[in-house]
């Protein structure tokens, strides 16, 4: 049975591939309808989540607020013993997690193992940057007074996170929040639940207590509208789309529940005509491609000198042929499947709306399963020419393996047209210049800027945008800021 999302749901599902998730250190509760995680490249069937709703999340909150006391009560180093060694088993079982995570997501197996690795980066780093949290000693105005500022966990927060780095986003926002002393509530994607619950049944594995980290799975619109009307939930940060962000942002006006919204972006990359273009080629490729072109800060419009614009397009269409669709679990797989029919249709019609309105397809554009076996998600990876500004490609995030190219002619041109759409989240410049690199730096209105690099991704590195792409950081001393409240204390001595 589906709900009318495009969710597939059963009464009776196949128990021994059921997991639970975890609420209070035991199973969830799961009566109800379960929801069927499919391989988004073959249809099969890979698990069974329960549908929750309301009353989980209720539970979920209770059993996080129990727990709330003694663990912001553990030293740091506590915590920080308990995230490394999260950390240690995830690596351990990085080929199981991987497998798990290439089943439910689709990204080929090797980007999959890469994940783990990152996710665990993270953990590590929270572990370490956790044990630094300090508080000041301020003289005040009146000569008997002083003043201790200090830095305290909010309580219990909640997270939101999204099904193309179904485990990464997971310990970017717990790894913080746990290491500064806050118990914590999730809630996966359902098309990529699997991997959570595989690293929840780890955190219980390597000793956290019972309410610290509880994860729940089902309807995402009960479950959100649950946690923003529950006063206890001192913070929810979620990854996703703007649109479902702004209901957040409304919901949250109930009890002012903090937030950090990681939302959509609109990428551009720009390459000037002194860049040095292999290195350029060679970024946008693997910036583009990685998880099929679906992930938030993947170039969406790039730019080209006109001088350049040849010779890069000779040298990216070169690359882009060498790219093999298919399995994610297939040797030699470069690019998986797209998530699920929405995200198909999705590009569908962006490609119809760019050929309609004259751009040149150079290679790539052919949807359909590459091999018998393997569903039609599939889109063969893409390199648009002679893009304008008015097609959707340009405007709107596309989210799969569709490269667009337009040209420009001046510094301020680009800039202009980097800038000119209302997402923030990240952008990429190439050029062998020194002060034009600062000059593009600075003019880039973006949460982050590569500069002839495309990997901003990194656990020490402030992840986040500014205008539609959101609000707040992830990543870095930056990140566990988020999980903090600043007390003030005055002293009459
Ligand atoms: C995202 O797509 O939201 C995350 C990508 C990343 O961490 O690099």
């Amino acid at each position: 049975m589906s709900d009318g999302s495009g969710l597939l749901l059963d009464r009776s599902p196949d128990a021994a591939r059921v997991s639970l998730g975890l609420v209070g250190g035991a199973p969830a509760d799961a009566d109800g309808d379960y929801l069927r995680v499919s391989d988004p490249a073959t249809d099969e069937p890979v698990g069974w989540v329960p549908y929750g709703g309301a009353a989980q999340a209720r539970a979920a909150v209770d059993a996080a607020s129990a727990a709330a006391g003694p663990w912001r009560a553990a030293t740091p180093d506590v915590r920080a013993n308990l995230l490394r060694k999260l950390s240690a088993a995830m690596l351990d079982r990085t080929d199981a997690l991987a497998r798990v995570l290439t089943r439910e997501q689709g990204k080929p197996l090797a980007e999959a193992r890469g994940e783990i690795a990152y996710a665990a980066s993270f953990l590590d780093w929270s572990a370490e940057e956790g044990r630094r949290v300090t508080g000041e000693y301020l003289e005040a105005s009146g000569a008997n007074r002083r003043i201790v500022v200090m830095r305290q966990p909010l309580g219990v927060i909640a997270a939101i996170t999204p099904w193309n780095f179904p485990a990464a986003m997971i310990t970017r926002k717990l790894a913080p929040a746990l290491a500064v002393g806050n118990t914590a509530v999730l809630k996966p994607a359902e098309q990529a639940p699997l991997t959570a619950m595989a690293i929840a049944a780890l955190a219980t594995e390597v000793g956290f207590p019972p309410g610290v980290i509880n994860v729940i799975t089902g309807d995402a619109d009960a479950i959100g509208r649950a946690w923003l009307g529950d006063a206890r939930v001192r913070k929810l940060s979620f990854t996703g789309s703007t649109e479902v962000g702004r209901l957040l942002v409304e919901r949250a006006s109930t009890h002012l529940t903090r937030l950090s919204l990681e939302l959509g972006g609109h990428a551009p990359l720009l390459v000037f005509d002194d860049a040095d273009l292999d290195v350029a080629v060679r970024a946008t490729l693997s910036a583009k491609f990685r998880n099929a072109g679906q992930t938030c800060v993947c170039p969406n419009r790039v730019y080209v000198h006109a001088s350049v614009h040849d010779a890069f397009m000779d040298r990216v269409q070169a690359g882009i042929d060498r790219l093999v669709v298919g399995y994610g679990l297939d040797a030699g797989v470069h690019i998986g499947p797209l998530i699920d029919d929405a995200a198909l249709d999705k590009v569908r019609v962006h490609l119809d709306d760019a050929r309609e309105h004259g751009a040149i397809v150079r290679t790539g554009g052919r949807l359909g399963a590459p091999r018998a076996g393997l569903s039609p998600r599939f889109c063969t990876p893409t390199l648009l020419d002679a893009v304008t500004a008015s097609m959707q490609v340009a405007r709107e995030e596309t989210f799969g393996p569709v490269l667009a190219v337009q040209t420009f002619e001046t510094e301020a041109e680009a800039i202009a047209l980097a800038n000119s759409l209302p997402y923030g989240l990240a952008a990429y410049a190439f050029t062998r210049g020194l002060a034009r690199a600062l000059r593009v730096s600075e003019a880039l209105d973006f949460g982050m800027v590569g500069m002839n690099e495309t990997t901003v991704s990194t656990a020490q590195a402030a992840f986040g945008g500014t205008k539609l792409s959101g609000w707040g950081r992830e990543g870095g001393k930056w990140g566990l800021e988020e999980f903090l409240e600043v007390k003030s204390v005055t002293f009459g001595v």
